[in-house]
């Protein structure tokens, strides 16, 4: 048997299995551990992983070619085991947005209700940021925690996040890396695989996927969305665990903020009962409701009066606290100056591209273009309007918060659609899609 596989590997050929997927014919699991493997290993070079990347995302993937293809990127690296943890235990995670700055008001709140959060999390590429990013704006905060330091964290406190580690999903790092430069990142089979592939191998075993729709998501329709979320179910199953996906829109950049700083600034005064905007705030209460829901069994009726009872009494505020100080941050924020621009005309605004405002942000240095570029992370930009509010002309648009690099006041006028007539608001939250009870 094993003279067998040696001679089948022997015998493959990357021209060979591209040219197979063109045809959309399915690729056999010891073909895609051949292909993925001899990428993580260097034998394959960029540029015919690339290819094959584009067949897969123009041609797609059969059921069982994107369960294996899961199966070979986990097994690339290592798995977490979390049993060390006590009681329940739920992850979360986004398939990335602009300002999306949720599971930094998440996570505590689920914490004070007793769902244990053990979360790992990446950094930031192309014009969505990540929550490292974000974490790491707050001065002194530890990110790069010893496994057993993360499990005694979620043990005391609830809660802890850590960067991931480097040997998770080697596989998915790497491929991931190249989809974001050859675009190839839009594909249902390959985004599936490899959100699937690191939950799994990070251990949780009940997980709520934040599944964003809309111009700044990589699912631009309902129905892609609805696709990619029965998809990330059924890998789940495969494993035997519980995925929920909440479909949430993405047409416009969540909350006011984005900007690494900023973005934990607007957290914490959600936490602290402040007024945030109320598409943020319904974002963060419907997650935290799924999470408490699935985590402790609960009707949803149940969860949610919980999660309104600890951010009311502070305790999820407390738990905040917490937190940052068992991971070494201190609150401390030092905003830069900011500079207004206004509206040139009055009218409603019907438009806010969000991937132009991550852009811009990333532009101002807040975000990277490669891994290795440095974040500056006080940059970003305040939103104060946003779709279907009316503005006069002169009146404030949005605030920079820029450090060297200036850009043009256009460039960031031209992120907003004003017309004379407002338009139909857009749903938040569509709904969900894997709720099992
Ligand atoms: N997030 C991921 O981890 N992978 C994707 O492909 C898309 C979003």
């Amino acid at each position: 048997m094993f003279y067998y596989i040696i001679k089948m590997v022997k015998n493959m050929n990357i021209i060979d299995i591209i040219e197979k997927k063109k045809k959309s014919d399915e690729l056999s699991y010891e073909e895609l551990q051949y292909v993925v493997m001899g990428y993580v290993e260097g034998k394959i070079p960029d540029y015919q992983m690339s290819a094959l990347l584009m067949a897969i995302t123009l041609k797609g993937m059969s059921k069982i070619e994107i369960f294996n293809l899961t199966d070979i990127m986990i097994q690339s690296g290592e798995t977490l085991d979390l049993s060390g943890i006590e009681g329940y235990k739920v992850d979360k995670h986004s398939t990335g947005g602009v300002g999306d700055k949720t599971t930094l008001a998440v996570l505590p709140i689920v914490a004070s209700c007793g769902v244990k959060c053990a979360k790992m999390s990446g950094k930031g590429l192309g014009f969505t940021g990540g929550t490292i990013d974000k974490l790491e704006s707050i001065p002194g905060f530890q990110t790069n925690l010893e496994f057993d330091q993360f499990i005694d964290q979620v043990n005391s406190i609830g809660l802890a996040l850590m960067s991931q580690t480097g040997n998770l999903c080697p596989a998915d790092k790497k491929i991931y890396a190249l989809r974001d430069v050859t675009g190839t990142t839009d594909s249902i089979p390959l985004i599936a695989s490899s959100i699937m592939s690191k939950k799994i191998a990070s251990g949780a075993d009940k997980i709520i996927i934040d599944l964003k729709v809309g111009r700044g998501a990589f699912m631009k329709t309902l129905e892609s969305a609805r696709r990619l979320a029965r998809t990330m179910i059924e890998i789940g199953q495969r494993y035997d665990r519980d995925v929920i996906c909440l479909v949430t829109n993405m047409s416009q950049p969540l909350g006011s903020m984005v900007g690494n700083q900023l973005e934990v600034e607007e957290a914490y005064q959600l936490l602290k009962n402040e007024p945030v905007r109320r598409d943020f705030k319904e974002v963060v209460m419907t997650i935290a409701t799924y999470m408490v829901h699935l985590g402790k069994n609960i009707s949803l009726r149940d969860a949610k009066k919980e999660v309104e009872t600890v951010l009311k009494e502070g305790k999820a505020l407390e738990k905040f606290h917490q937190f940052i100080e068992a991971q070494h941050g201190k609150l401390e924020f030092d905003d830069l100056p900011g500079r207004e621009i206004v509206a040139p005309k009055s009218g409603y605004v019907t438009r806010v591209e969000p991937a132009k405002i991550g852009e811009l942000v990333k532009e101002l240095g807040g975000g990277r273009e490669k891994t290795t570029d440095q974040i500056d992370y006080r940059v970003g930009i305040k939103l104060h309007k946003k779709v279907g509010e009316k503005v006069k002309e002169g009146e404030v648009l949005l605030t920079v918060y820029e450090n060297q690099k200036k850009l043009e006041d256009r460039e960031y006028l031209d992120c907003f659609t004003i017309e004379k007539h407002s338009c139909i608001g857009e749903r938040l939250i569509y709904g969900t899609v894997g709720e099992m009870i």
